[in-house]
């Protein structure tokens, strides 16, 4: 979108056009049966002026929605959205695995294979293509240049988002390794307050980074599950309670666990929370 700003008289609005794009699916991945349908409501909740709103969800006209494109802009984000999804699909064909060098020929021979993204609308991309008043090849050709000015910028963003997105989750089920609690168990109370700062610490649970890091512990609504991270085997559940008489079953199998004293375990398990709760990294850096 930046790229077509530039590229068609509207440097100055080259953000606007950015964010556009941006946000242009904003609802599709937890409404996809509402899309653009709720999007205004969640964009004006952000604060999002009309303008844009009119914009992004132009995009969707003829599909879910009847708001034409009226301002090229919109057009252009029309016409684009399936083909820019055409256009990956064929480069991550190529031994490259990058648009950097494909050229239209080859796009066009993709372009009017059937089979091939058979998901991204030809029609679609057909319709966009006459409101802008261009020949097919023309915004084939922009499309691809557009995609090559912006390949490697995007790719980098979305890597690091993809990173962030996997630091700053909360551990669960399925993060690491995990063997069940074994029939032979035993189960006791802990008596213990917990403040929302360290009950948020354990909500975040863990992953192991490193061959010393012993423990793998990830919540389920008020249930915490402690595992060995080596062997996987789970060694406490504690399962929180709003009077702070929470029920801890401990692992008893002798195989996976030695300690055969509640005593033991509740001093242990306590220093084991205290430890939990302190090196518990922020939400913003996991
Ligand atoms: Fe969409």
């Amino acid at each position: 979108m930046r790229w077509y700003a530039r590229q068609l008289g509207f440097a100055q609005d080259e953000d606007f056009w950015g964010i556009v794009g941006l946000l242009h699916d904003i609802d599709f991945e937890m409404y996809p049966e509402e899309h653009c349908i709720k999007a205004p409501e969640l964009l004006r909740e952000g604060g999002v002026g009309e303008e844009m709103i009119h914009a992004i969800c132009s995009h969707a006209y003829g599909m879910h929605v009847d708001i034409k494109p009226e301002h090229t802009m919109e057009k252009v984000l029309f016409a684009t959205d399936e083909l820019t999804g055409l256009i990956w699909a064929a480069a991550l064909m190529r031994p490259s695995l990058s648009t950097q060098d494909m050229e239209l020929k080859s796009l066009k021979k993709k372009y009017k294979s059937k089979g091939f993204a058979a998901g991204c609308s030809r029609d679609v991309i057909e319709k966009g293509a006459e409101m802008l008043g261009w020949p097919l090849d023309e915004l084939l050709q922009k499309t691809l240049d557009a995609m090559k000015d912006c390949e490697t910028k995007v790719l980098k963003e979305s890597a690091l988002w993809q990173d962030m997105k996997k630091e700053s989750r909360a551990a669960r089920r399925g993060d690491w390794k995990t063997e069940p609690m074994p029939d032979q168990h035993e189960t006791f109370f802990l008596d213990r307050s917990f403040t929302d700062n360290e009950m948020d610490a354990l909500r975040r649970g863990n992953i192991p980074q490193a061959m010393e890091d012993k423990w793998f512990w990830y919540m389920e609504g008020s249930t915490f599950w402690a595992h060995r991270s080596w062997t996987g085997y789970c060694i406490y559940k504690i399962e929180f309670k709003a009077d702070n008489h929470h029920v801890v079953t401990v692992n008893r199998n002798p195989e996976q666990y030695k300690c055969t004293s509640v005593e033991e375990d509740i001093e242990s398990l306590n220093k084991l929370l205290d430890q939990w709760i302190c090196n518990s990294r922020p939400a913003s850096r996991r």
